[in-house]
């Protein structure tokens, strides 16, 4: 059998994600929405309509750059939500709060979920409500949480909406699934991995059966970022919970903006990876136009590039779910590139699909489908080099 035909039949179409996308799952997402409402009505009556009603124009170009875009963004997209859930009259573009966005923003927690529980995203909800003013004056999210909760507390609540939050499963399983399938090939594997953070790839892969024989494939995993200090942590998970992967992973800071640049790199050289993996990143990249050639200039004929995303849908459906990310600076900084990228922060599937075709990646595959991204906002793409 050639290395090929061994790739088609442990190919892409085995990559399966219904057990993920479940009636439990449904019910987190919706539970974080329900949480989201009172919180985001809080915000809203607090910091926004706090005389009573608020100008914005919908059409406003954004300005550029990030500390100006970050405050620009929040309110935009609090008030766009607010709007789409009908929860605002609007005259021109006068904005006033419905009376059950009034009520629901004075509400007791116990009167509004029927139980004095908090859940863990409940707890992160309100943590970011305490810096809201802080971010609508256009300081950094992260900055204010440590400054608020200390370095400690701010990695734990980042840690549980990155890498633990129930509704991160879909991506944490993609990923690690996609690598999964690609070991199974039972051939040397190069794999590159940017924007690898605290590891949530490899924190789901050593769970699947069997992962930690398949990691005998491993040529070479380059696990990088753009932070020391979270890579810091990878290796000390790596080193806890997958020690044979530390002979064959190699730690390296690279900035996906300047994939062209590293010369020294093994694995980012023409056609020198089986797979790429972005978990929760490609989104905040400034070119991606450009990260997505150099993709597919590393990647070998039939490599695969696989890929985390929030799908950008309706706005009172999907602002919860961008709700941290819209607090950091890191997430403004993207060059628009219309018509393949027209949105700041998280992209819609049309327009991943533009971006990648006009890379190189004709075929992909969309988890979950397309029909599925309201109800399951988060999910990824797996592409391929074509032969
Ligand atoms: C939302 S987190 C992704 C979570 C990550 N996969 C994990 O398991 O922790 C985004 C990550 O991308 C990194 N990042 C952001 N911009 C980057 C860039 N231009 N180049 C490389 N890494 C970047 C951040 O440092 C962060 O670790």
């Amino acid at each position: 059998m050639t290395e090929s035909n061994v790739l088609q039949n442990f190919g892409l179409d085995a990559i399966d994600m219904s057990d993920v996308y479940s009636p439990e799952y449904t019910a987190h997402i919706e539970q974080i929405r329900h949480e989201a409402a009172l919180v985001l009505a809080r915000i809203a009556m607090k910091h926004v309509f706090a005389d009573g009603e608020a100008v914005h124009d919908p059409q406003l170009a954004a300005p550029e750059g990030v500390t100006a875009r970050q405050p620009f963004f929040f309110r935009k997209r609090l008030i766009e939500y607010l709007d789409d859930r009908g929860e605002l009259h609007r005259e021109g573009n006068l904005y006033r709060p419905t009376d059950e966005l009034v009520q629901r923003a004075s509400a007791r927690e116990e009167d509004y979920f029927g139980t004095a529980a908090q859940s863990p995203t409940l707890r992160a909800l309100k943590s970011i409500e305490s810096i809201a003013g802080g971010i609508l004056e256009g300081k950094d999210g992260l900055v204010l949480l440590e400054e608020r909760l200390g370095a400690e507390e701010t990695w734990r609540i980042w840690q549980y909406l990155m890498v633990d939050a129930p509704p991160k499963k879909a991506c944490n399983s993609l990923v690690a699934r996609t690598l999964d399938q690609r070991l199974r090939a039972g051939v040397p594997t190069v794999v590159f991995e940017g924007g690898a953070g605290l590891g949530a790839t490899l924190r789901e892969a050593v769970q699947i059966d069997g992962f930690r024989e398949r990691t005998r494939n491993i040529e070479l995993y380059g696990f990088t970022d753009i932070s020391r200090p979270l890579m810091q942590r990878a290796r000390e998970m790596l080193q806890e919970k997958a020690p044979e992967m530390l002979g064959s992973t190699c730690f390296d800071r690279i900035d996906l903006d300047q994939l062209d640049d590293y010369d020294d790199v093994p694995y980012l050289q023409d056609a020198a990876a089986d797979l790429v993996i972005f978990e929760s990143v490609l989104h905040d990249v400034e070119n991606l136009h450009q990260v997505l050639t150099s993709c597919h200039r590393i990647l070998k004929p039939g490599g695969w590039l696989v890929f985390t995303v929030g799908s950008r849908h309706r706005p009172g459906l999907f602002f919860p779910c961008e709700l941290l990310q819209t607090t950091l600076h890191s997430y403004h900084r993207a060059e628009l590139d219309p018509p393949r990228r027209t949105n700041v922060g998280y992209l819609s599937l049309e327009e991943w699909t533009a971006s990648l075709h006009d890379a190189g990646f004709p075929s992909l595959r969309v988890f979950p489908d397309a029909q599925h991204r309201e109800k399951w906002p988060y999910g990824g793409i797996v592409a391929s080099r074509p032969e």
